[in-house]
């Protein structure tokens, strides 16, 4: 009994004391954070407060930076049309215009869908408040309004690069508006474009494809010698590419630097992929040269020429594809050597060269209805189509729809009409019947003689 009355009374002059000394190492703690962490400092600001106007401070400075590097480029330069310069949308044409859509959203910003009052639409982009980079902001800072005037920042940074950067792979700029209040509150008036969709695009036939990566190594090309120098896009992913009319633009600039890394020796300028990694020569002006540049290519390579480039491509053109998909997965040439390997390969597929083998005679086999056009079509459905319902595919000429016909078992006619894709050729539609003809200046159906014995002619 004596024994446990001892006990107890130790136990508890030891959690008396451990209570004690928790209290007193929390306040030390508490007081240690009051010291030396939110605490103002002599000028009356706290050391957080301190760094959140030390980024806006840089951020201020890339801007300007930015702005007086860019200053002597007559933004005519490239690829505007000097006779026409349009009149930038401002907030006096915004003033009543409501966003019909939504078109998107990363981490910095939101893209809505806007009609003018000409019924002309416009994406609208502007911070996203839901986004990562405001909730990292308000996380550090829990200053609302600074948060969204150092976000903002990065859009103000895209627009000085879009009003400088011109080409027709890039989203064109067409206003601006700033609300009255100057902190933040801009938003960036833009050409509309659809949200590239990866899965759709690989869908669709090679030569929409080509064009897409055809687009990317024209805009690549430009931005390794653009009016800024040699522009990086250092955040380079499919989702910063919208597509307007099947051509791929580039929308999300402000990751882009104009600024070429700086080295000591070659090992200075290593380039890292998750999967390969290349180095670089450090130039005699301590700059690493072609970095930027290759660093693009090969982003291109990896996240688009893998996917889009060999799968279906023309026979004849493999061995050229082939040797794109080396140089660039390996980094071999240069920016301007591949832009000439890829008009080559636009080059031959265009000129009909790839179908040298053809024999001359297939049309032979068809009979030819000038000025004709079909109704009452049987369709059947062939890979990769242009029309989701039936079989319309792109040819060089009658001679290489005459060929597809004849090896598909269902088809027993096509027609020609003066529809014609990028590269200019012709749209082809394959069918397994029709009911009967209709007189059409614009149209001529081919019907196979072997298959058409029964057809009504
Ligand atoms: N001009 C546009 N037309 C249509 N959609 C667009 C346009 N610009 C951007 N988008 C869409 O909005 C998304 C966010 O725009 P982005 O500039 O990439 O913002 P963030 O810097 O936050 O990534 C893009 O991924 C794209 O899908
Ligand atoms: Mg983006």
């Amino acid at each position: 009994m004596t024994f446990s009355k001892t006990t107890f009374s130790v136990f508890f002059f030891v959690a008396l004391l451990f209570l004690a000394l928790t209290v007193v190492l929390k306040q030390w703690h508490f007081g240690v954070r009051e010291t030396f962490g939110d605490a103002a400092a002599p000028d009356g600001l706290t050391p957080v407060r301190n760094r959140l106007l030390q980024q806006l401070e840089e951020r201020q400075q890339e801007l300007e930076q930015l702005c007086i590097s860019s200053d002597n480029v007559p933004t005519t330069l490239g690829f505007m049309d000097p006779r026409t310069p349009e009149t930038e949308i401002g907030c006096e044409e915004l003033s009543g215009v409501n966003a019909v859509d939504f078109l998107g959203s990363g981490y910095t910003k939101t893209v809505l869908k806007a009609a003018l009052p000409e019924g002309l639409f416009v994406a609208l982009k502007s911070v996203n408040h839901q986004g990562t980079d405001m909730r990292l902001c308000m996380e550090d800072f829990k200053d609302h309004q600074s948060c969204h005037e150092l976000v903002s920042f990065k859009l103000r940074k895209e627009i000085v690069l879009l009003q400088r950067l011109q080409h027709p792979n890039i989203i064109k700029f067409k206003g601006q508006c700033q609300d009255s209040a100057l902190v933040g509150g801009i938003t960036a008036v833009l050409e509309q474009g659809m949200p590239l969709q990866m899965i759709q695009l690989l869908q669709s036939p090679w030569e929409e494809r080509f064009r897409v990566c055809l687009g990317l190594v024209r805009l690549l090309q430009y931005l390794s010698s653009s009016p800024l120098g040699s522009v990086a896009l250092l955040d380079f992913q499919p989702r910063q590419f919208v597509m307007v009319s099947g051509e791929l633009k580039l929308t999300d600039l402000d990751d882009a630097s104009i600024e070429e890394a700086r080295c000591e020796e070659d090992s200075d300028c290593l380039l890292q992929f998750p999967l390969r990694n290349f180095t670089f020569r450090c130039s005699s002006s301590r700059i690493c040269e072609g970095l930027n540049e290759m660093r693009n290519l090969y982003n291109a390579y990896r996240y688009f020429f893998t996917y889009l480039l060999p799968h279906q491509a023309p026979p004849v053109l493999k061995p050229l594809v082939e040797k794109i998909m080396n140089s660039t997965g390996d980094l071999k040439q240069s920016i301007n050597k591949t832009l000439v390997d890829f008009e080559e390969v636009l080059h031959v597929y265009k000129s009909g060269l790839h179908l040298e083998n053809v024999p001359p005679l297939i049309t032979k086999d068809y009979a030819v209805l000038k000025g004709m056009r079909s109704v009452g079509n049987m369709e059947y459905r062939c890979w990769p189509s242009y029309n989701e319902q039936g079989c319309v595919l792109s040819v060089h000429s009658a001679r290489e729809a005459a060929l597809i016909c004849s090896s598909h078992p269902q088809c027993t006619s096509f027609s020609l009409s003066n529809e014609r894709t990028w590269t200019g050729r012709l749209l082809a539609s394959f069918r397994s019947g029709f009911s009967h003809l209709v007189p059409d200046v614009n149209s001529a159906v081919y019907m196979r003689r072997v298959k058409a014995s029964g057809a009504v002619l």
